[in-house]
């Protein structure tokens, strides 16, 4: 009997190149899952399109037509557990998530960040490694809780920061690496390499 592929829901807000790099890791067989479902809370996001190029079901699900945050990530949570996915990927996803979305799934979100965590969350990231003069940023993949970019730290990648480095050298260096560690970490999840221990995660021996 061929076992079930480890199922993926990605949630995106815009350009989706962390969306094509997991695309392509399945592809290549790198990373051994499927994913599921894509949904945007943005209409028009390319990430949507590049969903449907691979054949895969996209969705908007439009936060203004839902009467709270609450009602909208039900209907979230909804659509997911329609798929039972396995792993929640944000991938560029711009809105917070709430109580009610994160304790559905807890410890089943993860989510990718343009810093070395816990150093410079939120927005504006490389402009902020830069203006603070820091010689080192990156990136990080971490699990999701309800503080902002606050959950256990699962991979992380060094990049230098150069003199003559502007916020878009240094963006375009650091996805380079995003595009790398998150497929990679996916797929020590699905291997059950990871140990989730409080703040830390623990790979398994
Ligand atoms: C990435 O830099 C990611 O780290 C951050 O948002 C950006 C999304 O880019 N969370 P993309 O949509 O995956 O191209």
């Amino acid at each position: 009997m061929v076992p079930n592929k480890f199922k993926l829901a990605v949630l995106v807000s815009g350009r989706g190149s962390n969306l094509q790099a997991i695309i392509d890791s399945i592809e290549k067989n790198a990373l051994q899952a499927e994913i599921s479902l894509v949904v945007s809370n943005v209409k028009d996001a390319y990430a949507l399109e590049r969903a449907h190029k691979h054949g895969l079901e996209g969705i908007f699900l439009d936060p203004k037509s839902y009467p709270d945050r609450n009602s909208y990530e039900q209907s979230l949570v909804e659509q997911i557990r329609s798929k039972s996915v396995d792993l929640i990927c944000l991938a560029g996803y711009m809105r917070v998530l709430g109580k009610h979305f994160i304790e559905a799934f807890s410890d089943r979100i993860i989510n990718i960040h343009p810093s070395l965590l816990p150093a410079f969350p939120g927005l504006n990231v490389q402009k902020r490694a830069l203006e603070h003069g820091a010689h080192f940023s990156g990136c990080t993949v971490h699990y999701v809780n309800e503080e902002v970019d606050g959950g256990a730290i699962i991979s992380q990648a060094v990049v230098r920061i150069f003199d003559d480095d502007d916020e878009t050298s240094l963006s375009e260096r650091i996805l380079e690496q995003e595009h790398l560690i998150y497929p990679e970490a996916i797929q020590l999840i699905l291997e059950g390499k990871l140990t989730l221990a409080g703040r830390r995660v623990l790979h398994n021996k």
